[in-house]
């Protein structure tokens, strides 16, 4: 599969999903698709750093996730506590700073604290930003930021004729990150499900049968290639799109 290096996405985005009915082909346990799930993570955060990817966003866990059955919630803790264990090394020494978005406070104890102390010692890294949806819910997001504008307003820290889309922007909770160009959903479902609303506006959108156990660079390249071969226009029409690029506007169809 080829892809053109010079034309890669900057931000992707991945819900991840699948793994439960990857666990049912093969007949065995849900908690043993996440586990095979976790290895595709470690295989795709690898792809990314070497292909070039700058920023990689994963959904590895939603606030409606948290409802599951005790067990699957609980094991699903279990696997991130271990993520983190066995793959801190390997985030430093590939140079990948680890974020997170979501509320980190629904987690285990342990889990909160490893990625606390993840985020800590892998601030100052740059090659690539590898952000874990962790609790996270676009609408909750949406609505804190909200909240928070309004006691700002209230405060006089802002001013309401002030707010715009890229101030909303910084109330989220990832301010700083540039918005996804490509989304990967595997698993073969076409829903968002509540995945990174305000940012998706003008993200191409990729879905794919493959379910996320089995999801190898390959899908990824292939998804890319995708990517590659679209006009994104983000409500204009084609010819603007050049004059802007000679330009070195802000149409960013080059990415
Ligand atoms: C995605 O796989 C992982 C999480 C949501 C944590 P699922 O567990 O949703 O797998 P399916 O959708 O049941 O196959
Ligand atoms: C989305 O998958 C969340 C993650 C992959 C973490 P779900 O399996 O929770 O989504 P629905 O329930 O099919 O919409
Ligand atoms: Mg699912």
């Amino acid at each position: 599969m080829e892809i053109n290096r010079y034309k890669l996405p900057q931000h992707i985005a991945i819900i991840m999903d699948g793994n439960g009915r990857w666990a049912k082909q093969h007949a065995i346990g849900r908690i043993r698709g996440h586990k095979k799930g976790a290895q595709a993570v470690r295989a795709v955060v690898r792809s990314c750093r070497e292909i070039g990817i700058k920023h990689l966003t994963l959904f590895a866990l939603s606030t409606e996730n948290l409802g599951r059955p005790k067990e699957e919630v609980n094991a699903l803790m279990t696997l991130l506590d271990e993520y983190l264990s066995k793959e801190l090394n390997e985030l430093q020494k590939q140079e990948i700073r680890l974020t997170t978005i979501g509320n980190i406070d629904n987690l285990s104890a342990n889990v909160k604290d490893k990625l606390i102390q993840a985020k800590e010692s892998t601030a100052d890294n740059q090659r690539m930003i590898l952000t874990l949806a962790l609790s996270y819910g676009g609408r909750d997001e949406i609505m804190f930021a909200a909240k928070k504008m309004i006691q700002d307003i209230n405060g006089g820290q802002i001013k309401l004729n002030e707010i715009d889309q890229d101030m909303f922007g910084r109330y989220l909770q990832t301010s700083g990150l540039p918005d996804p160009d490509l989304l990967i959903r595997t698993s073969g479902e076409y829903r968002i499900s509540n995945f990174l609303l305000w940012q998706m506006a003008y993200t191409e959108l990729y879905f794919t049968d493959v379910l996320w156990p089995d999801f190898k660079k390959e899908d990824l390249l292939k998804a890319i290639a995708s990517y590659q071969q679209r006009e994104r226009r983000f409500g204009l029409i084609s010819e603007q799109l050049d004059q802007n690029n000679e330009q070195g506007g802000i149409i960013r169809s080059q990415d």
